[in-house]
């Protein structure tokens, strides 16, 4: 996919397809107004005849328009002026390429009406037209074995018109966004794929293959059982206990910043298959656990972004997988094992499985003593209760950090909001029996699993973003979202400098 920037009269851009927006009962933007007036009223006219209302998600097209450069006209129904934000600009967007994609239209000029004020400059104007072309025509790698669908024509994506002085930060828009795209589509299709497919080999599979692509600046290490067991990893080596299918540990290093400089390090859980081990799940929807790796692939996706776009950052990825199986071996409620910082668990709950495998990962942070750590994980049903599937919940033990994590998340509507993690929290983790429990009752249950996270993460600077309600999309639209994919890229490209 091409994306360019045009500062042209829309009405005098060549392409196969011109898109614009109309407003509900027919008002024009002021984009559409000049595509109207270039076709001599021809536009007020169609919408004279009632023939198209402006809803949002409405879309017409026209063929062989008269007195433009391109070859169709897309209408694309945006809604209400008096409502028309962002989010309306976005989803009209994401309608426009949808539309386009059952098309043979090969090159479009977007030139929807862009929200007003200061709600998009330039830049992230430019990144979220190419995110929204890489999403919609995003297809699930599927394994169906008839009537594959023609894949989409469209292959060059034209935005504007902007003014000059806008071209260059549209255009580094642009460029942001299409990296963006590609990282997301590797997150996507990672989370997408089978348990029995996707396993922990699978994905250290995967990492191997991103060193080869990027192996100038990266480097990846994989550990199997008997080295994750001379790491000490008693929390981990107790998830994968009742799996025939064996763990990694996967530690992926990209440098591209000065030598000295402290790396960040993203943690991700990557469980290929939670089935609640012998605190086994309800079978309604348990297909979903195979989205419990969404952490992992949001890391393998991070290194992918920041390869990709040659940050100059370094970035460590470190990701535990391992399926949670029950089994004749498998740990047992009750069971107490030893984490590899030293501090001892007692397992009250197998299905709390996520946090266990992060703390020996959290741990092994500490090595690269980093300048932040943030990890990713579908940890807690409690954390879809609290936020939805709108929000990824952070929780932090430094306040800038989540901060930073939540601006990111704003700027590029891949939204995340901050719950409070104060010792109270970890009160709820007592056991009679170890260090501590790992769970802490229903209440606050997105909460009480990152105070867990948080007792081996004291002295880093550590942020946790909890995915369970964003990774994935359930019901009829089933499939991996792609998020937070654009979040981490805006944050690791600010810290970069860039
Ligand atoms: N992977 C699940 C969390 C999850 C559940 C994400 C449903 C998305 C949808 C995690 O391993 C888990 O099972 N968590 C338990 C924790 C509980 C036992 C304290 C949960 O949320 O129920
Ligand atoms: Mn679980
Ligand atoms: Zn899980």
């Amino acid at each position: 996919m091409r994306f360019e920037a045009f500062s042209r009269k829309a009405a005098d851009q060549r392409c196969d397809c011109l898109v614009v927006g109309v407003f509900e009962r027919g008002e024009l933007g002021s984009e559409a107004q000049a595509v109207d007036r270039a076709m001599r009223g021809r536009l007020r006219a169609l919408l004279a005849r009632g023939d198209f209302s402006g809803r949002a998600g409405e879309t017409l097209l026209m063929t062989e328009p008269v007195a433009i450069k391109a070859t169709r006209l897309l209408l694309v129904g945006v809604g209400g002026k008096a409502q028309y934000n962002r989010r309306a600009w976005r989803r009209a967007l994401a309608h426009a390429i949808t539309a386009l994609t059952r098309t043979r239209v090969a090159s479009a000029a977007l030139s929807l009406e862009r929200p007003v004020g200061r709600e998009l400059d330039d830049f992230y104007f430019g990144r979220a037209v190419a995110e929204a072309a890489g999403t919609g025509l995003y297809r699930i790698n599927d394994l169906k074995s008839a009537r594959k669908p023609r894949p989409p024509a469209l292959a060059r994506v034209l935005c504007g018109p902007v003014t000059s002085g806008s071209l260059g930060a549209v255009r580094r828009g642009l460029a942001a966004g299409a990296a963006v795209s590609e990282s997301s589509r590797l997150l996507r299709n990672l989370g997408n794929l089978p348990a029995n497919i996707c396993t922990p080999r699978y994905l250290a599979a995967h990492a191997r293959e991103l060193e080869r692509t990027y192996r100038r600046h990266l480097r990846v290490r994989i550990f199997d059982e008997a080295a994750i067991r001379r790491l000490k990893m008693g929390c981990f080596l107790a998830v994968t206990r009742g799996s025939e299918e064996p763990p990694r540990f996967i530690v992926l290093e990209y440098r591209g910043g000065r030598r000295n400089r402290a790396p960040v390090v993203l943690v991700g859980k990557g469980v290929t298959f939670d089935t609640g081990g012998i605190s086994l799940k309800d079978p309604g929807n348990m297909d979903e656990m195979k989205f419990d790796m969404c952490g992992a692939a949001t890391v393998l996706a991070a290194i992918d972004f920041a390869a990709r776009s040659e940050l100059k950052i370094n970035v460590v990825g470190l990701i535990p997988t391992c399926e949670n199986m029950p089994s004749g071996r498998a740990i047992k409620p009750g069971d107490i094992v030893t984490s590899a910082s030293g501090q001892t668990v007692e397992i009250l709950n197998t299905d709390a499985e996520g946090r266990l495998i992060l703390c020996d990962a959290l741990n092994y942070a500490r090595r690269y003593d980093p300048e932040v750590v943030v990890d990713f994980a579908t940890l807690t049903g409690a954390c879809v209760i609290a936020l939805g599937n709108h929000f990824t919940g952070v929780m932090a033990n430094d306040d800038a950090l989540a901060r930073e994590l939540v601006d990111a998340g704003a700027r590029t509507d891949d939204r995340a909001w901050q719950l409070p993690l104060t010792e109270d929290y970890a009160d709820q983790l007592r056991s009679n029996f170890a260090d501590m429990a790992n769970i802490g009752g229903r209440e606050g249950g997105a909460i009480t699993a990152a105070a867990f996270l948080g007792k081996f993460t004291q002295g880093l600077k550590w942020a946790h973003m909890d995915i369970a309600g964003t990774a994935w999309h359930g019901g009829a639209a089933k499939g991996a979202s792609g998020r937070p994919i654009s979040l981490v890229g805006d944050f690791l490209t600010r810290r970069a400098g860039g």
